[in-house]
């Protein structure tokens, strides 16, 4: 195991150095993407450089390494989720795709009468997939409501669980909040009344492990990108018995097993899922990103990312007219805030000016900002490689822009 040091760890990254308009660049949009250390770089260097071939079709050498590299790759992500069967990992473009992937399916087997529950909490990419899942089959959408702390409010949790209730979708962790939501419960809930639960890891396994047995859960979704890995890739994780009840998404080469004229069968998983020629050198890489993670104690990085995060909150708090959205008893390393009398997308601009990369917006959270009743906020969120220094940096610069908004 890798013992953490931050400045040791920021030197694995190298866009951390750059400067953006002569100032050092503090990346405080670690929610939105995060960076990523060179050895992932290298390995999409590498692939192309060295291995590139399609996989899953050629008898050549080079189809064949990028075959095993792959495959490979799916069983480091089996082995990180703690997965039963490396068949349960499904590559995808990211979190969106893997729950529009579950989604469609759902649009084809539910039926008028059925239930979907989700929460006000989720992302737009874990509400309109599944709201269009009930357009399509006359089932009806049904949330759990927040409270004015920003988590779920779970004290009429029964009622929202039904025979009714097919499936079940909810985020670990808040994007625009940074709430940590007690999945444990609701998995619970939903499996006593027979549903399918699906849970948006996006926000969740690059701040702590997860373990898919454990939990118990029949889908777990995440993007590559935002755990050090490269754009377009993601997992599905499912349970063998959940996938195999869904009808495949996409038709195309690798996801038959036969095609006749009069029709097709499809293949075992997870090549079902998978059809046409994948993110190969995303999916190489995305291991390789896996691994440099795993090298560090999780646990400690989770220490040092709550130290920020209270670090932030204290400071952040001593300035005037600022209110924090988002105070989650259990949260992760996500400070959202509006500033009294100003737009979110000036206060993001003036930071930017001055080096800090903000997030301002709803987030896709649009029911989140509804329920608070502001059209966006700031959102600053942090990463292992965060210091208090950049911390620092960030409220000087912020005190700025409140004087200049005046
Ligand atoms: N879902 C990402 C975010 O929260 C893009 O910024």
């Amino acid at each position: 195991m890798r013992k953490f040091d931050v400045n040791t760890v920021r030197k694995d990254f190298p866009l951390l150095a750059r400067q953006v308009y002569g100032k050092p660049l503090v990346y405080f949009d670690n929610g939105a993407t995060a960076q990523k250390p060179q050895v992932v770089i290298d390995r999409i260097n590498q692939f192309y450089k060295e291995e590139n071939a399609n996989i899953h079709r050629g008898v050549h050498h080079l189809s064949q390494v990028g075959t095993d590299l792959y495959e490979e790759s799916r069983k480091t992500i089996q082995g990180f989720l703690n997965a039963k069967f490396s068949e349960e990992i499904i590559f995808t473009k990211g979190t969106t795709d893997s729950i529009n992937l579950v989604a469609f399916g759902y649009s084809k087997m539910l039926k008028p009468g059925d239930e979907v529950l989700i929460t006000e909490m989720e992302h737009h990419s874990n509400i309109v997939p599944w709201q269009m899942a009930c357009e399509y089959s006359g089932a009806t959408c049904k949330y759990i409501p927040l409270n004015e702390k920003g988590e779920l409010d779970l004290s009429q949790i029964d009622s929202h669980f039904n025979s009714n209730t097919k499936v079940v979708a909810v985020t670990h962790v808040s994007n625009s909040l940074g709430t940590i939501n007690p999945i444990e419960k609701l998995i619970e809930k939903a499996h006593k009344v027979g549903a399918r639960i699906l849970i948006d890891g996006a926000q969740s396994l690059q701040h702590f492990k997860v373990d898919v047995q454990a939990l118990d859960v029949d889908f777990y979704v995440f993007s590559g990108h935002k755990l050090f890995g490269p754009t377009g890739t993601g997992i599905l994780y499912g349970k063998k018995e959940a996938l195999d009840q869904l009808p495949p998404y996409q038709g195309g080469g690798d996801m038959i097993k036969e095609v006749k004229m009069s029709g097709t069968t499809y293949n075992e998983l997870p090549h079902k899922f998978e059809a046409g020629t994948p993110n190969i050198a995303g999916g190489i890489a995305l291991k390789t990103a896996i691994d440099y993670f795993d090298s560090f104690d999780i646990q400690e990085l989770q220490k040092y990312e709550q130290e920020l995060l209270e670090y932030a909150e204290s400071e952040i708090k001593k300035l005037e007219g600022i209110r924090i959205i988002g105070e989650a008893d259990e949260k992760v390393s996500v400070l959202s805030f509006v500033v009294d009398g100003a737009h979110h997308f000036d206060v993001g601009t003036l930071l930017d000016k001055q080096g800090i990369a903000v997030r301002t917006g709803h987030h896709c959270t649009q029911p989140v900002m509804d329920y608070f009743g502001i059209n966006g906020t700031v959102r600053a969120s942090f990463a292992f490689y965060n210091t208090k220094e950049e911390i620092d940096q960030f409220i000087q610069a912020l005190k700025r822009a409140l004087t200049m908004l005046g």
